[in-house]
């Protein structure tokens, strides 16, 4: 099976001007993570789609999924936990407790607040995981990047040919994704900075699928102007 596990249990901290977090912020009047969940509803291909949220936004999301006459026979909601990679891990355990997965059964993550991602990258990471059982979306880096380990002067330029920004979304084997994570201590998820990590620090390879600029993960104040342009073109 190839389910979709939406990650929107954050506090949206970096946003400054909202008191809400920022995936239920409204951009052209929709909630950002509808965005992202009919994205992944128009995909026939994926089965089940799972979205973490905060247990005290229950009764919001369940209006909205209304609001937008969403199919909740293929969206279902639980509780994230208190990182990203702890939400991940509660939708895989809410799968696990639902289905007897097996090897080839994919799961897409994706951040809610990437609401631009596209058709072509979702049916890329199907194909990547199930071929490969580990995939992530990145960009080539166009900007020049420098190492400041002290925050106040340059101490090396780094090589740009090989560097990428990570987007979303990562996809995974279950079994695999479930075995690796539960293998790591404590102190070893802690360090994890995303999903694709958990594969790299078991020796795994991901494979790369390719992003786009336009799949910004929508984080600060000015984004949300970005996102407001961005809007109007889908
Ligand atoms: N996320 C999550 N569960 C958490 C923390 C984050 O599902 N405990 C999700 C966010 O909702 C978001 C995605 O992970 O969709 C990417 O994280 P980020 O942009 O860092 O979101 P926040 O943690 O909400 O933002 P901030 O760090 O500014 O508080």
């Amino acid at each position: 099976m190839i389910f979709a596990g939406i990650v929107a249990g954050g506090s949206g901290t970096r946003m400054k001007s909202s008191a809400i977090p920022k995936q239920f912020i409204r951009v052209l009047d929709k909630p950002i993570i509808i965005y992202t969940i009919e994205k992944f509803v128009q995909q026939s291909h994926i089965d089940l789609i799972y979205i973490g949220i905060k247990p005290e936004w229950h009764k919001v999301m369940d209006s909205l999924l209304e609001e937008y006459s969403i199919d909740t026979q293929r969206v279902k909601v639980i509780d994230g936990g208190s990182d990203r990679n702890s939400t991940v891990m509660n939708i895989v355990n809410a799968i696990k407790s639902q289905f007897a997965v097996k090897k080839g059964d994919i799961i897409l993550t994706h951040d809610a607040v990437r609401p631009f991602l596209t058709d072509r990258m979702i049916e890329e990471n199907i194909i990547a995981a199930l071929k490969y059982s580990a995939c992530g979306t990145y960009v080539k880096c166009v900007d020049t990047i420098i190492s400041a380990p002290d925050g106040e002067v340059v101490e090396s330029t780094l090589d740009r040919s090989t560097l990428y920004r990570a987007q979303t979304p990562q996809s995974f084997d279950i079994t695999l994704l479930d075995k690796y994570y539960s293998e790591l201590d404590d102190e070893q998820r802690a360090g994890l900075t995303d999903t694709c990590s958990i594969f790299t620090a078991n020796g795994e390879k991901i494979h790369i699928v390719e992003g786009d600029a336009i799949n910004i993960k929508i984080t600060t104040d000015s984004d949300l102007i970005i996102a407001k342009l961005l809007a109007t073109r889908v």
